[in-house]
């Protein structure tokens, strides 16, 4: 199994290409200024082979700011990593799960049947990390952050609107955005898979 190291600072000591990459979707400049605090180092002597089989990386998520979002990509995929504001937390945990068009949490770290509470979605128990799987469970666009009538995120494909918990509220889309395998692996930093 293969790790990815990521690391804060700059990358003047990578052997490899910058094949991986960083970048916040989301956020005014502070956001931007994360992002390139945190930009990965990806050490292989072949990325393109060994990315697409890393079984887990670790993320360096330590200099992301409330309210803003850092998206990696993981197995080929763009995963969302946000740092909620307390605003999005309470909307995302006062919302009844009757008003959820999907009522399962698709949460891999849970068992299959988990409701769809934000509790049983966030990445830690106070609900600041979000992390989830940057596809549209309708037909795999990529949504836009801090945008749709749920202030979550919001698929332009075809209008699929997904509140600050990522789950689907309005639209075409059938399920929850869903959450990989990942927890934190010590302070400020987590692993994915
Ligand atoms: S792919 Fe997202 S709404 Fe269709």
């Amino acid at each position: 199994m293969a790790h990815v190291e990521e690391h804060s600072g700059t990358h003047s000591g990578a052997t490899g290409t910058r094949r991986d990459f960083l970048f916040v979707a989301t956020g005014a400049a502070g956001g931007i200024a994360t992002a390139a605090a945190v930009w990965p180092l990806v050490n292989s002597m072949n990325p393109s082979a060994d990315v697409q089989a890393l079984a887990s990386i670790q993320v360096d998520v330590s200099a992301v700011e409330v309210g803003s979002q850092l998206t990696i990509k993981f197995l080929g995929k763009p995963v969302f990593i946000r740092r909620r504001t307390p605003d999005e937390i309470a909307a995302a945990r006062e919302t009844p799960l009757a008003d959820l068009p999907d009522k399962l949490a698709r949460n891999a770290n849970l068992p299959a049947d988990a409701a769809a509470t934000d509790e049983d979605r966030a990445l830690d128990e106070t609900g600041e990390w979000l992390l989830m799987t940057g596809v549209c469970t309708h037909l795999g666009c990529v949504p836009i952050g801090e945008a749709g009538d749920f202030g979550g995120w919001f698929c332009p494909c075809h209008g699929s609107h997904y509140d600050t918990s990522g789950r689907i509220r309005k639209g075409p889309a059938p399920e929850n955005l869903h959450i990989p395998v990942a927890s934190f692996a010590s302070d400020g930093v987590v692993q994915l898979g």
